[in-house]
């Protein structure tokens, strides 16, 4: 006697009526990227669709994003001008809390993310203060100004704090900053377990953050690790972090389950900028039903035990929801 698994895939109803996992838009968050000016919407060419916007065209963009159902976003800034030590996020006038500040104006009911790092803002590209002795980043000198980054960005309006640089006693450091000042409901999303990637390509040409020297090895994971990548969130859940992630996701879906089974916070996939650019130009190229694709990737995320995907891809997938 055999099982007829077909029978439960008889028609579109049944088959509906037995589905396992579902993608809805509430599960994303849409990272946007912002820098000064107006009336400026330049487009990447590494990641057609995704744009580096000035402030007015974001707040244009969340009316998109609420018609779309989607109300989570997480902001990126692009600053004017660079320096060693990332001067800019931390300036209450600098391009993040200048953003965060006037998005929350205009739509305060959106859910409005901070990637908390330095690479964007400064000079050398790498995420943090460097250590020219060893040339790499200062972890304690990083940690030392990143509590200050958090908050501005918590003053600005920021509802969630995501720092993404993969310092050592980050979630300590920003919890104590923001308890202190008052903020201890602010939640923070720790970029947990980060690999240094080759995927990120795409994202450090729209963020113009690529590394002026050396790569990001001795602060990112390395991708052969997996003991390490369930220890690494682990270590942020005990810091205090509120929601754990995997970065990057679609080679990374082993580690997504792991984590998953050993922790009960909320986790979230970042579907990176390398990820989303494969599925564009294969969709383009026409060597791939783009949609298609798209949908079964984002299902491969929920399946392997992601809550909350960060995904260029997420406007379309909300529409064809
Ligand atoms: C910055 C940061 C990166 C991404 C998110 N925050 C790039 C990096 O670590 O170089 C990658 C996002 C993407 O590729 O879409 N720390
Ligand atoms: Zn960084």
């Amino acid at each position: 006697m055999f099982q007829r698994f077909r029978r439960n895939r008889l028609n579109s109803h049944l088959r509906a009526l037995v589905r396992e996992y579902h993608v809805r838009a509430d599960d994303f968050i849409y990272p946007l990227f912002v820098r000064s000016g107006e009336g400026i919407k330049t487009e990447v060419a590494s990641m057609p669709g995704v744009f580096q916007m000035s402030i007015d065209e974001a707040i244009r963009e969340c009316d998109t994003l609420k018609a779309l159902g989607i109300y989570s976003i997480i902001l990126f800034g692009i600053p004017d001008v660079k320096d060693s030590v990332g001067s800019d996020a931390l300036d209450e006038n600098g391009i993040i809390a200048t953003a965060v500040k006037a998005i929350k104006r205009a739509h305060p009911e959106m859910f409005v993310v901070t990637d908390l790092c330095f690479c964007e803002y400064t000079d050398h590209g790498h995420c943090g203060i460097i250590d020219h002795v060893h040339e790499t980043v200062d972890n304690d000198a990083t940690l030392a100004i990143s509590g200050q980054q958090a908050i501005i960005h918590a003053q600005a309006g920021a509802d969630m704090i995501a720092p993404s640089g993969m310092m050592d006693g980050i979630i300590e450091t920003l919890r104590t900053a923001l308890d202190g000042n008052g903020f201890e409901n602010l939640p923070v999303m720790s970029y947990s377990t980060k690999f240094a990637s080759g995927y990120y390509g795409p994202f450090r040409d729209v963020a113009e953050s690529t590394p002026s020297f050396g790569d990001r090895a001795t602060y990112q994971m390395d991708p052969a690790n997996r003991r390490e990548a369930i220890a690494e969130s682990i270590a942020d859940e005990m810091q205090g972090a509120d929601i754990l992630m995997v970065k990057p996701a679609l080679a990374y879906l082993d580690i997504i389950r792991d984590i998953r089974e050993a922790t009960s916070l909320p986790l979230a996939v970042y579907n990176v900028s390398g990820e989303y650019a494969m599925l564009k130009h294969a969709g383009a190229a026409g060597l791939i039903d783009y949609e298609r694709v798209m949908m079964e990737t984002m299902l491969g995320f929920k399946r392997a035990g992601a809550d909350i995907i960060i995904s260029y891809h997420a406007k379309e997938v909300a529409g064809l929801l």
